[in-house]
């Protein structure tokens, strides 16, 4: 069994024999020995080797470029260089040289090339020190939810729902596309494999709210779809949400949690990832680590929908979208209160209905909805969330307005008949946690292999 770059360098083992694997990062030679730099994408840092040139196959390895993949043996000792150690190597492994077509010899790839070759993003150091912290808050979301007693759930990927109402679907379909049975002049969808119409699902919400109502509280991790034609730096057409979902909670309870949640994973990001964190502080966002520290411990401001509206008019800010109470924030808007107004996150609650889903709460006003969304700088909406409609008439009667088709909704509405509970819930966008965290401006980049319009490779 491999013996990691990562345990190597925490325990130092000098004058021990090892044996480590890894891909070369450089390789200079001269008369006598070969300086070899060696990661495994266990850890951030590298190791160094000293191969002499008495070495048996040196002929061959000393001229494996940089991306070859090496096994090296040999001894632990200390070292004058920027490490206190290196490995005096008795036995060079060869697993792999690269191709002349190899893509990471080139030092300064931009992240739209690494994109194209996203395959061999893993072997770049920023990749590496990404997608390790996306380990780290995948971890960190588990133990959040399991220290506060919530219960893990898998709610189903295939739907027959548009549960956000927005009709962004991805459909499921077994029929020819070529020639699909027809009923009336539209598709007989009665054919299709499940008997009605299905598609991906948007969110895991509906599922969700069953499971809170019974058990108190659960959230989700998973997979949701959205077929919205957004060609963004933060939108994905495939990504991952957490969703929790909370019994006898009111919105106030959830936005509490929706902060506590992200000031979790920054600590546990810091806690497990200080190299990786560093090195993006260092060559990706400057600013990275002070934000990361200030936001930590720091209360999230919470104004209303109508405030932040009153905040944008009154800016004297020239926006490309109009600011009108009724409009959705667009992105510029979000900006201009999370990176000007506040300089931090800010929980924006109780926006109009017309521009929020169907199952959220009505307030007394007639005019709003339980809603919060959470709004960081640089990425803009990370959670959206809200107190549920729990009173069947009121729900009802919103489906209807919508024109929904109640009989899909049955048994969500059934929910409301037996037992029904005030309970609300948020949904975290994985990716654009990630991208919060790691200072990275792109959420194709944070993600192993991206899926947005146009865009279906690896
Ligand atoms: O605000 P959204 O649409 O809310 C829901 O889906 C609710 N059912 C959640 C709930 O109350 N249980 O999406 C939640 C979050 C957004 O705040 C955003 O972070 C992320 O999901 N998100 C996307 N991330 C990447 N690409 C997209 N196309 C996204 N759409 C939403
Ligand atoms: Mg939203």
């Amino acid at each position: 069994m491999r013996l990691s770059i990562k345990n190597l360098i925490k325990d130092k083992p000098i004058g021990s024999e090892v044996e480590i694997n890894g891909w070369l990062k450089s390789q200079r030679k001269n008369k006598n020995f070969s300086f070899i730099i060696l990661n495994d994408g266990s850890t951030q840092d590298d190791v160094q080797v000293i191969a002499d040139s008495t070495l048996g196959n040196y002929e061959d390895f000393s001229k494996i470029g940089t991306g070859g993949s090496l096994g090296i043996k040999g001894k632990v000792v200390e070292s004058q260089g920027k490490q206190d150690f290196e490995i005096q190597a008795t036995e060079v492994i060869v697993y792999g040289d690269v191709s002349e077509n190899y893509p990471l010899q080139k030092k300064g790839t931009s992240m739209e090339f690494l994109r194209e070759v996203a395959h061999f993003r893993p072997r770049t150091n920023t990749f590496g020190a990404v997608f390790r912290i996306r380990h780290a808050l995948a971890q960190a979301t588990h133990r959040f939810f399991d220290e506060k007693g919530y219960f893990y759930i898998n709610t189903p990927i295939i739907s027959a729902m548009d549960a956000e109402g927005a009709g962004e679907l991805f459909r499921v379909s077994t029929l020819d596309a070529a020639n699909p049975p027809m009923e009336n002049g539209k598709v007989d969808f009665s054919k299709d494999y499940f008997g009605k119409e299905t598609f991906l699902c948007v969110t895991g919400q509906l599922e969700a709210e069953a499971f809170a109502c019974g058990m108190g509280g659960v959230y989700t991790f998973g997979p949701t779809f959205r077929s919205e034609n957004s060609n963004t730096p933060r939108h994905l057409a495939e990504f991952w949400m957490i969703e929790p979902e909370v019994a006898f909670a009111d919105l106030d309870d959830v936005a509490s949690l929706g902060a506590e949640y992200i000031q979790y994973m920054i600590k546990y990001a810091m806690e497990k990832c200080p190299k990786e964190l560093e090195f993006l502080n260092k060559f990706i966002d400057k600013g990275l680590l002070e934000k990361l520290n200030s936001v930590k411990d720091t209360p999230f401001k919470k104004i209303t929908y109508t405030e932040a509206v009153d905040i944008l008019q009154k800016s004297g800010q020239k926006f490309e979208y109009k600011v009108e109470w009724g409009a959705d924030l667009q992105t510029e808007h979000e900006r201009f209160l999370t990176d000007k107004h506040f300089n931090g996150p800010v929980i924006v609650t109780d926006y109009p209905k017309e521009i929020k889903a169907f199952y959220m709460k009505q307030n007394p006003d007639g005019k709003t909805v339980r809603a919060m969304d959470i709004l960081v700088p640089g990425v803009g909406e990370i959670i959206g969330g809200s107190q549920r409609e729990e009173n069947y008439d009121k729900l009802v009667a919103r489906m209807e307005e919508l024109d929904l088709e109640l009989d899909l909704y049955r048994w969500f509405l059934d929910l409301r008949l037996n037992g029904t509970v005030p309970h609300s819930g948020f949904g975290l966008g994985f990716e654009r946690a990630v991208m919060y965290i790691t200072g990275m401006s792109n959420i194709r980049d944070v993600i192993p292999f991206h899926r947005t319009p146009g865009h279906v490779e690896f």
